[in-house]
């Protein structure tokens, strides 16, 4: 779909969205039209219950104007109360309506007018972010779907006073979007498709975008000590891998002050431990982690961002076999610490314990990052509105959340403390790797902080309930959403950039 920005007028062709605000209060252009359709816009307001809610849609198709095939009305609600989340939300609503209707040409009108409380542009730009959002689909595998059930759109236009300021912002963001995709095009597949070693094959990718790709394998990795993750890999037939991306924005220095980690198992069938069959098909997904890490890196490389960043992923697949870890099996992290193995279901942290490690020793970051699929608890607490936030630095925190905000992938803190952190000692080792039911989600939290160095701000995002969408919404059909694309995107701009 490609996305145009240009001066309001009336289109002859095409189909033709309109605003109405509150009470069905149109602008200039939809008074304008309504008066060539002889009122025939506000006559079907009243036919149809029609009042301008937010969220609110009516259809005129073929209305008596040029050749439309359509006028469709949006209902914003008040205008004054729009900010630029509703602005993704109509952009997405309305693709999510029409994207595959039959209609090819898409035109947006936007004439709110002095009501609005955001500036016009940022209006305009964000009904682009959301559609493009919302045009994402994961189709690869569907060989039947007729032709008339396939998207039709190709072109939408915002129709906006500002064109050119909103094209201006819609461009810085659309390199991250693209980002979103790749995360999401990874989460969808497959864990038959994607494993660690095809995961690190697409990472590979992203050296077209000047990303430098170095990949670990399983002999680099036992040589270098990480008995955590390679403890989760060993019942599995597929090797490990470690993937390091790197993205250098400021040539001159060549130092990563910031690292992304994520957690990237490919399939966890919870290992010895195993889990229950239902629902055990989402547990493709546990990769989301990694997906997210991949497609931030895709997304500052595509913007050019002016930051260094280094985005770690640990790959593995969580399986059981005669070959597998056991419960009370001990093992030796890189970092020398180690860990009795309660539950291999709690294999996440085993990963990102090694992978954290690797990441302070070789770049010696100021702030890491690590996102992770971690708790099923986490669901339970947050459901699938907001992630979890766990961290040892209060600015961190803020500026964390405050990206969530803006971003819209919205973000949670809990606690971690000392209180918490004593419930996974265990006699036998330094540590184990599940603590009591209770507090499930910090108790993992816990355990990574233990792998985190001191003087090193750290921040760690369950993601387990954000990663994956059962229904369809504004932004996403059902399937990967690419949370954490964005908010470490905003995280970025506002403390990288500024
Ligand atoms: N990948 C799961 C967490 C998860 C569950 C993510 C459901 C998304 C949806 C993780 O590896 C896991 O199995 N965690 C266990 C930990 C427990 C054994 C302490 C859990 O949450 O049950
Ligand atoms: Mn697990
Ligand atoms: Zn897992």
């Amino acid at each position: 779909m490609q996305f145009h920005f240009s001066a309001p007028s009336l289109p002859k062709s095409g189909s033709l969205v309109i605003l109405a605000g509150k009470g069905g209060k149109l602008g200039s252009f939809g008074e304008e039209l309504d008066k060539i359709l002889d009122g025939g816009i506000t006559r079907a307001f009243k036919c149809n219950r029609f009042n301008g809610e937010n969220g609110q849609f009516l259809d005129i198709i073929a209305p008596n104007h040029g050749r439309l095939n359509r006028v469709l009305v949006a209902g914003t609600g008040k205008a004054s109360e729009l900010d630029h989340h509703s602005f993704e939300r109509l952009g997405g609503s309305i693709v999510a309506r029409l994207g595959c209707s039959g209609e090819k040409n898409l035109n947006v009108l936007i004439d709110l007018g002095d009501d609005l409380e955001i500036k016009p542009h940022e209006a305009a730009a964000h009904v682009a972010i959301g559609a493009k959002l919302r045009s994402y689909r994961f189709d690869k595998y569907r060989t039947k779907e007729g032709a008339d059930k396939k998207p039709s759109l190709t072109k939408f236009s915002v129709l906006t006073k500002s064109s050119g300021r909103a094209e201006t912002l819609f461009e810085s963001h659309s390199p991250v979007l693209d980002g979103v995709f790749f995360t999401r095009d990874l989460v969808s597949e497959p864990a038959n498709v994607l494993f660690p070693k095809s995961f690190a094959e697409r990472l590979q990718g992203l050296s077209e975008l000047g990303v430098d790709v170095e990949v670990l394998n399983e002999q680099q990795m036992k040589e270098m000590g990480m008995g955590a993750l390679l403890g989760v890999a060993q019942g599995s037939d597929h090797e490990p891998q470690m993937v390091i991306m790197r993205y250098q924005g400021v040539g001159s220095s060549d130092e990563f002050p910031l690292a992304f980690v994520g957690k990237g198992v490919t399939f966890d069938t919870g290992g010895i431990s195993i889990k229950p069959a239902a629902g055990m098909e989402q547990m493709k997904w546990d990769m989301g982690g990694a997906g997210a890490v991949s497609g931030i890196m895709h997304a500052l490389a595509a913007r050019k961002a002016h930051a260094n960043v280094v985005g770690i992923v640990g790959l593995v697949e969580n399986m059981p076999s005669a070959k597998a870890q056991r419960p009370g099996d001990v093992v030796t992290s890189m970092s020398g610490q180690t860990i009795e193995v309660i539950n291999t279901d709690a294999e996440g942290r085993l990963v990102l314990a090694d992978a954290l490690t690797y990441v302070q020793n070789t770049f010696s970051p100021k702030t890491v990052i690590d996102l992770a699929t971690l708790t099923g608890a986490m669901i339970i607490s947050l459901g699938n509105e907001h992630a979890g936030c766990f961290t040892n630095d209060d600015g961190l925190a803020e500026a964390l959340l405050s990206a969530g905000q803006k971003s819209g992938d919205k973000l949670w803190r809990f606690p971690v403390s000392p209180a918490y952190d004593k419930l996974i000692n265990t006699p036998i080792a330094d540590m184990k790797n599940v603590g009591p039911r209770g507090a499930g989600s910090i108790t993992a939290a816990q355990f990574l902080q233990r792998f985190i160095d001191d003087g090193v701000k750290w921040a760690h995002l369950d993601i387990a309930g954000t990663v994956w969408a059962e229904a369809d919404a504004p932004l996403w059909e059902k399937g990967g959403t690419g949370f954490g694309v964005r908010v470490l995107d905003q995280y970025v701009r506002d403390e990288f950039e500024k």
